[in-house]
């Protein structure tokens, strides 16, 4: 019995890569039967189990079964983005007097870090269980040059389950040479998945004054502006409430209402159906909210369910898109020396 009630975490075979890499899958459980798996691959979390206001248990991201799944071409479901999460004008920037010239791989720009980035990588994996809950600890080498950007960067990433329902993710880099980093998660979450039939129903709450404005290639004019209208989520409102308004769906970086890096309350979601609930917190700048827009049911995923437009959303913490080409904005230089500190907790729970 007393066994049933302890937190753990299992690491299972999930195949290999055709290099013959072998790639495993961490299942993480608290002592409320939340369950949380990982796997080494891209650092995606395939799977988030937690129960509605009921009881009842759903998988809430969206994901695969299957690391082949994975292997084909899919729009970042659950993995870890890097070096740089969003776009970067033209897969160009300078820095120190030098040029440097990243993958274009999202027509003329360069999108979540390039043609093979940390979402595509296999990543050391450690496992613990200690006083704050079950981690996982995955850590990457990349090397300088890779997909274009200066300095070996080696990166960490903590992926930690606790007791309070709390998905706690700790990311840290060093660079032996002064590049740009921007990293997060790219979870899309449907906290209804069974019975909704998109997520536009979810209700969202962004603590963010203003958004950065885009042109045409979704790339930061640097103009910063107040979200006032349809793109205000200050108060709680249903993403699908003002979606048609908005060209292409949400796909914008938030301004988040935060001074230094304190991890602050900047997000809630909430699916009436279910009860269920997620709140971010983050240390980061902004947010991506990005209303799964180029979802279009072409990709049939766990539980047989077919990703139809805005079936999931994301919320990306993150420093602004293109920030190396944009002074304004805060940077996201890092120099030999210093340490890359990024920490983002998705707590789950019921209303
Ligand atoms: C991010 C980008 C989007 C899209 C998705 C993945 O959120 O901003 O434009 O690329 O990732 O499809």
């Amino acid at each position: 019995m007393e066994q049933q009630n302890n937190s753990s975490i299992e690491r299972s075979d999930f195949g290999s890569l055709s290099d013959g890499k072998e790639v495993h899958i961490f299942t993480l459980t608290n002592k409320n039967q939340m369950q949380v798996k990982i796997t080494n691959y891209g650092g995606i979390i395939t799977s988030i189990v937690v129960p509605d206001k009921d009881g009842n248990p759903a998988d809430v991201v969206l994901g695969y079964d299957k690391l082949d799944d994975y292997l084909k071409e899919h729009p970042y479901f659950g993995a870890l983005i890097g070096r740089y999460g969003n776009r970067i004008d033209s897969g160009r920037f300078s820095l120190n007097g030098k040029e440097y010239i990243l993958a274009q791989n999202n027509g003329p720009n360069h999108l979540h870090g390039g043609i093979k980035g940390f979402d595509k990588v296999v990543w050391n994996a450690e496992d613990s269980v200690g006083d704050e809950g079950v981690s996982l600890k995955l850590s990457y080498l990349s090397k300088d040059g890779e997909e274009g950007y200066p300095g070996n960067l080696d990166v960490t990433v903590l992926y930690t389950l606790n007791d309070n329902n709390e998905i706690i993710i700790e990311y840290q880099a060093k660079t032996d040479r002064p590049t740009h980093i921007n990293l997060t998660n790219h979870s899309y979450f449907n906290l209804n998945p069974e019975k909704s039939k998109n997520a536009l129903d979810h209700v969202l709450e962004i603590k963010a004054d203003k958004y950065t404005v885009v042109n045409e290639t979704l790339i930061p004019t640097g103009e910063l502006r107040s979200v006032a209208g349809v793109m205000d989520f200050r108060e709680p409102k249903p993403i699908g409430t003002n979606i048609d308004a908005v060209e292409g769906g949400y796909d914008h970086n938030y301004v988040l209402n935060k001074v230094g890096t304190n991890l602050d309350l900047m997000a809630t979601v909430y699916e009436p159906e279910s009860g269920r609930t997620i709140e971010v917190f983050t240390t980061q700048p902004g947010v991506q909210f990005y209303s799964g827009n180029f979802l279009n049911g072409s990709l049939k995923g766990k539980n047989d369910i077919v990703y139809v437009k805005h079936y999931g959303f994301c919320l990306e913490t993150q420093h602004f898109p293109d920030s190396p080409n944009q002074p304004d904005f805060p940077s996201t230089v890092l120099n030999p020396g210093e340490i890359y500190n990024h920490t983002t907790i998705f707590r789950f729970g019921i209303r």
